[in-house]
């Protein structure tokens, strides 16, 4: 039987993705790539992607530019964390490494934004490096296919697959045996709904084997603390943002608040049935952890931009400026949410 690398190797020749905008020997370009598919599917990085290349062709013009106009082409992409770190890494080669990316995945892995499976891909992609990646499609394509146990967010885990990652590497096409992995869980080994009659490597898969693909990779353990999460709708429109009064009970009994989502709501759909508002673009913002005394809450804000703020007719509803928050009573969790959302770059075109 062929290794595992040959075998994905020549799958990806005929089932792998080909023509991406980023297949290119250039370590610019598939960085930047690498970065914005770090948390983001390859459809929705495709016309960012473009855009950036189109206003930035080269590092030095992306290293000179200001931060903002960075954050502005990277708004509506999220985890705004990378156009920051991706900033700071441009300015961080042309000041360190003479404007060229290194070949050296270890050097790679000391710049901003460029953990070691990335740094991995960049070289691999760019400069045909032999070095293993690791993101978390690989963990459940190697998890699967090789039956390892546990979470692979668990060190002890993530380490056995890190050396197994590096011991499946291929002599050459690293590069292909790369793109290939990455293709293999986006498109046949998904987390949901694995393709398994179409996959390469189903005839060695553990998991397949033995009935226990829904299994591997081993979820998160439970909790042991109690924990809930919540959605919670920061309506926008106007510089003001739509503030909700809480029932008398409960948590945050009587204050103002932001309109918490049902869990499996779709965000647009629940905003513009509730309070009647037009909806025109959501984006989750980073997460924010509240510990109260008898368990700890994880709030999960969405930041919605909607029409005119007038149209909403909620009597329990009210629409704070964003420049007058201390005037609401407010928990502070969510003051201090709708404080860091002040920031610019946060609030994107809601200005
Ligand atoms: N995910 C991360 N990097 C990728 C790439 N180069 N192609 C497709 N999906 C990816």
């Amino acid at each position: 039987m062929n290794t595992f690398a040959e075998t994905l190797i020549a799958w990806q020749h005929t089932h792998g993705r080909h023509g991406l905008p980023w297949q290119v020997r250039d370590a610019y370009r598939v960085w930047l790539s690498e970065i914005m598919l770090q948390q983001t599917q390859v459809e929705t990085v495709i016309p960012y992607y473009q855009r950036f290349i189109a206003r930035f062709p080269d590092l030095a013009g992306l290293a000179a530019a200001p931060l903002e106009d960075v954050l502005t082409l990277w708004s509506g992409l999220g985890y705004y964390a990378r156009a920051r770190n991706l900033h700071k890494c441009a300015r961080a080669v042309m000041e360190g490494h003479g404007g060229a990316f290194p070949a050296d995945p270890a050097l790679l892995a000391e710049l901003p934004g460029i953990g070691r499976s990335t740094a991995a891909a960049i070289s691999a992609f760019s400069f045909g490096t032999r070095a293993a990646i690791l993101d978390g499609n690989v963990k459940r394509v190697l998890a699967r296919c090789f039956g390892i146990e546990g979470f692979p967010g668990n060190k002890a885990v993530e380490t056995a697959l890190w050396t197994l990652a590096e011991s499946l590497l291929p002599a050459t096409d690293v590069d292909i045996y790369t793109q290939a992995q990455m293709d293999l869980g986006a498109t046949v080994c998904t987390r949901g709904r694995p393709a398994c009659g179409r996959c390469p490597v189903a005839a060695r898969c553990v998991a397949l084997r033995e009935g226990r693909v829904g299994e591997l990779p081993t979820p998160r353990p439970k909790k042991a603390v109690r924990e809930r999460d919540g959605r919670f709708a920061v309506i926008l429109a106007g510089g003001a943002v739509l503030l909700e009064r809480r029932p008398p009970s409960g948590i945050w009994g009587g204050l103002l608040s932001l309109p918490e989502l049902p869990e499996d709501a779709d965000t647009a759909t629940w905003v513009t049935t509730r309070f009647g508002l037009t909806v025109h673009k959501v984006e989750r913002l980073a997460a924010l952890r509240h510990v109260f005394t008898h368990f700890t809450l994880n709030l999960h804000p969405e930041a919605v931009l909607v029409g005119h703020p007038s149209i909403c007719s909620e009597a329990t509803t009210l629409w704070q400026p964003l420049d007058r928050l201390e005037e609401a009573a407010l928990p502070a969790p969510v003051r201090k949410l709708l404080e860091q959302l002040t920031q610019p770059d946060l609030l994107g075109d809601a200005h």
